[in-house]
């Protein structure tokens, strides 16, 4: 089964400004990525809409970092998927920095998914055990109960589940300059793959990711390391130079 490359730079709430954001768009898509490796830039909220009609004609695709899961109303704050129309491909959802300062849990993030798939957009579903889990040995189990539930609306929507990535992310690893061991993350990979086809669903066509302090010095490891896909970069993904070569590694 091949399964297509991707990398995607998670921003956050970085850089500083929508001119510096549209400069690193500018930047990055100076660099074209390798065949068959698409590349993708998750810019604030705020930029979106500059970074988009930056990389226009760029093979760099720009997704969102969330949306709500609804789409239109009193929600202060957020954003439809229906509004990324013309101007990103896809999203994050489920990232452990939302589930934790934002309190979703696995139901919403079920429903931001259900909703970002509807409209028509490339899902980054992101899953990671806490460092209390991984320690008392959860992993596995913690995995298996965010893709049964996070996922499940694809059940329903099966023709589109091909709009499914998912983000093996440790929240250990992330910002912490100790990325997990590729056996770890190929481990994950393979939970991963076994409950989303307890789903019906076809894991082994499903792209898996990883994301947890991803440098240009570990990426080669992790593009070596099976059932590993790609990777979703935080920190490394604001330095252009560094962030092109974590893509060439995955070529
Ligand atoms: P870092 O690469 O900064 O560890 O962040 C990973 C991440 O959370 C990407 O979504």
């Amino acid at each position: 089964m091949t399964r297509a490359r991707l990398v995607v730079g998670n921003w956050k709430m970085n850089p500083p400004s929508v001119d510096a954001a549209v400069a690193l768009a500018r930047a990055v898509a100076e660099t074209p990525p390798p065949a068959h490796v698409a590349v993708g830039v998750a810019p604030p909220s705020v930029a979106l809409v500059a970074v988009s009609a930056a990389l226009r004609g760029s093979p760099v695709a720009v997704y969102a970092q969330d949306v709500h899961w609804e789409d239109r109303g009193a929600h202060t704050g957020a954003i439809a998927a229906s509004m990324l129309a013309g101007h990103a491909t896809g999203t994050i959802v489920g990232h452990s920095e939302v589930r934790r300062e934002q309190g979703d849990d696995d139901a919403r993030v079920a429903r931001k998914l259900a909703r970002a798939v509807a409209g028509g957009l490339r899902v980054v579903l992101c899953v990671g055990e806490s460092e209390a889990e991984f320690l008392a040995g959860e992993t596995e189990r913690l995995i298996v109960r965010q893709i049964a539930v996070d996922a499940a609306p694809l059940q329903a929507a099966r023709e589109r589940s091909g709009a499914l990535v998912v983000a093996y992310e440790p929240i250990w690893a992330i910002g912490t300059g100790r990325p997990a061991t590729p056996t770890h993350a190929s481990n994950a990979a393979r939970v991963i793959r076994r409950a989303l086809d307890g789903l019906g669903l076809d894991g082994a066509a499903t792209a898996v990711l990883y994301g947890g302090s991803v440098t240009a010095a570990s990426a080669p490891e992790f593009a070596a390391a099976d059932g590993i896909d790609g990777a979703l970069v935080g920190g490394a993904s604001l330095a252009a130079a560094e962030f092109a070569s974590i893509v060439r590694a995955f070529g």
